[in-house]
């Protein structure tokens, strides 16, 4: 399979501290990748650099093939693209239809637009009869479905979500990724996941990266890494 995203030797640093040091990474078309590691160790900002948020001081970011390291951040949304970032809100006094639409807000096609909103309601049903609520009034594992319903109106090849499972219940995580993988089998959407809650983010992805203190610590197929005893131990947790 190609690749759809490559980092190479990838660094970024937020004033004298480096927060990611020549990290390396790929997600061939397709799959879904996760991004593990603990608080800290630069998950967000590597998902940050990819989105053009956060410049890269060394290394190159390819998508397609093609650099995208100098490309502005409307250009990365563009050219297919598109992330939930980390604690992110719903515009909470819009509906919950106009916030689909924000997403939609670089295609032109209204036709298309009104079809995927269609299409939307059939993937998160609990956001189908609420199109006219206000987003702010629904509870918080709606809204993280509203938010990862947004970036799609952007109709992404590449989809990236920091800690979606932030926050919710037990249940709400299942049903959340339970959806994601619908989206990633039925619209072969390629997914790079950024979640401490590694023992979900394994069982649902092909391959995964564990990052400690900006640096590329462990990689290798999910299905390994979950049952390999020194990464349970050291990552895990178990
Ligand atoms: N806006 C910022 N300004 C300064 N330092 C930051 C900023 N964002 C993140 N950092 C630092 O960069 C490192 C990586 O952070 P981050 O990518 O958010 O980690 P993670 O998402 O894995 O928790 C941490 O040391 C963090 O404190
Ligand atoms: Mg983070």
């Amino acid at each position: 399979m190609a690749d759809l995203i490559e980092l190479v030797e990838v660094s970024a640093s937020y004033g004298r501290i480096e927060a990611l040091s020549g990290v390396s990474l790929k997600v061939s078309e397709g799959k879904v990748v996760a991004l593990l590691g603990a608080n800290g160790a630069g998950k967000s900002t590597t998902l940050n650099v990819i989105s053009g948020i956060v410049p890269a001081t060394k290394g190159d970011i390819r998508f397609r093939g093609k650099s995208i390291r100098r490309l502005g951040s409307d250009k990365i949304v563009g050219a297919g693209i598109s992330q939930v970032p980390e604690g992110r809100e719903v515009f909470r006094d819009m509906s919950v239809h106009e916030n689909l639409l924000i997403g939609a807000q670089l295609r032109n096609d209204r036709a298309g637009i009104e079809r995927d909103i269609e299409i939307m309601a059939g993937h998160f049903p609990v956001l189908s009869k609420r199109f006219k609520q206000m987003a702010g009034t629904m509870s918080g594992g709606e809204q993280q479905m509203l938010l990862i319903a947004r970036a799609l109106m952007a109709r992404p090849k590449l989809l990236m979500l920091d800690e979606p499972s932030l926050g919710l219940s037990p249940l709400l995580v299942q049903q959340i990724f339970d959806i994601i993988v619908k989206l990633h089998r039925e619209e072969k959407l390629t997914l790079l996941i950024v979640e401490q809650n590694a023992a979900v983010a394994l069982a649902v992805s092909d391959y995964a990266y564990i990052l400690e203190n900006g640096e590329i610590a462990v990689e290798g197929r999910s299905a390994d890494l979950a049952h390999d005893d020194s990464v349970r131990n050291a990552y895990l947790g178990t």
